[in-house]
């Protein structure tokens, strides 16, 4: 085995074997692009990558319900790779010719991409593995439901995802850094997201007598008021932790105090001490603002993901990587996003980096994620699978602890 480093061995760079199988990948990416599919029903995704992976000689198992992993080589496995196959429930409104066939379904975080990236790798290796033995194995981890709370990531690793994994790296679709670059970060790159939801129940009455009843439009107010400023002054304002209401319903008629009323939103936090404090002081908070009024308080608060921290070690990897295959200017600093991200779960106990893979064509439209209108540059797509796998090539490499 030799030694591992982090320079350039252009004997090895996968651009050459993509070539042959990148018409392949790029059919199926639009193919998954047509038929999205919810977080947890994605029925027919799973098998379109099963049956890919089987056609490539390879030997994929199907996780419960949905997913599928997939190992390449043989040995002790040097890495896993994640990508994750669901949709939103969001209408599609970019107008491309392999627009979603699914009304009110679309792939507006580009996790078609993303499971398109991870086939390719799986390709790339399986007849990279044939040429010449890998010298170890890839396993790649085809995820549901990262959209959803707390995430599909969990239940991969409850049905032995990680089992003899040492290490584990993903991309992610990234509308703000250009087409042909990636964004990296050491440390924190996601944030913690919860959902909070909070109903309070009244007896109602006369909007001319409040004092009868309890005010229940006024309580919920304060709480939407209180709740942010008060966790903003007893969390360290460097983690971030933000609180935004994305829903209040009460009442229906302008001179009555309704009897029931409810307000959801979502918390953020950077880190993840923060993340434990904040979950903590929410119920405090949520009950104190509520109590001068008389009102019943239901708080429920769903633990989402904490954020992604990756790692030095892995995000030198993977930068290494991207500097090879694509030259030295491919690497960006990527700022930490305020969204959550459930790969999160992958790096509770071993390391790993997630990097963003850029869309961006420069001097073209601006895009966000989580919006019918994205439009995913597919060049990125031979971006991420050249930057990943060679990623993965070189942890075969490295002198394994396992
Ligand atoms: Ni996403």
């Amino acid at each position: 085995m030799r030694n591992y480093s982090l320079e350039t061995d252009a004997t090895e760079l996968v651009g050459p074997w993509l070539e042959p199988v990148l018409a392949e990948v790029l059919e199926f990416r639009r193919d998954l692009h047509a038929h999205p599919e919810l977080s947890f029903q994605e029925f027919r995704t799973t098998e379109k990558i099963f049956e890919h992976l089987v056609s490539a000689g390879l030997a994929p198992r199907r996780l419960d319900g949905t997913g599928v992993i997939v190992d390449i080589g043989e040995g002790p496995i040097a890495t896993a790779l994640r990508g994750d196959i669901d949709a939103l429930p969001i209408v599609e409104e970019t107008g491309l010719p392999f627009a979603s066939r699914n009304h009110g379904v679309t792939h507006g975080c580009g996790h078609d991409f993303h499971t398109a990236a991870m086939l390719g790798i799986a390709l790339v290796l399986a007849r990279m593995h044939e040429h010449s033995p890998l010298g170890g194995r890839v396993r790649i981890v085809f995820q549901p439901a990262e959209e959803t709370m707390p995430g599909g990531a969990l239940s991969c690793i409850d049905q032995g995802a990680l089992d003899g994994v040492p290490r584990i790296m993903a991309l992610h679709c990234d509308p703000r850094i250009e087409v042909g670059k990636i964004g990296t970060r050491i440390g924190p790159i996601t944030s913690a997201s919860d959902t909070i939801k909070i109903e309070l129940t009244g007896r109602g009455g006369h909007t001319s007598r409040p004092h009868l009843t309890e005010d229940l439009v006024f309580a919920l107010a304060q709480i939407a008021i209180s709740v942010p400023a008060v966790l903003s002054r007893r969390v360290d304002v460097r983690s971030g932790v933000s609180v935004v209401w994305g829903q209040i319903h009460a009442g229906s008629a302008p001179n009555a105090i309704p009897v029931h009323g409810v307000m959801s939103g979502t918390m953020r936090c950077l880190d993840r001490e923060a993340w434990h404090a904040a979950g903590e002081l929410l119920d405090e908070v949520v009950q104190q603002s509520a109590a001068p009024f008389g009102v019943d308080v239901h708080l429920e608060h769903t633990r989402g993901v904490p954020p992604v921290v990756n790692s030095e070690h892995e995000t030198a990897l993977i930068e290494a990587s991207a500097r090879a295959e694509l030259g030295d200017d491919s690497v960006v600093l990527a700022p930490q996003s305020m969204g959550g991200e459930d790969f999160a779960w992958f790096l509770q106990g071993i390391p790993g980096s997630l990097m963003r893979l850029g869309t961006h064509v420069p001097g073209g439209e601006e895009y966000d994620l989580h919006r019918g209108d994205y439009i995913v540059d597919e060049r990125a797509l031979s971006v991420g699978i050249r930057v990943l796998c060679a990623a993965a090539l070189r942890t075969l490499r490295e002198p394994t602890a396992a």
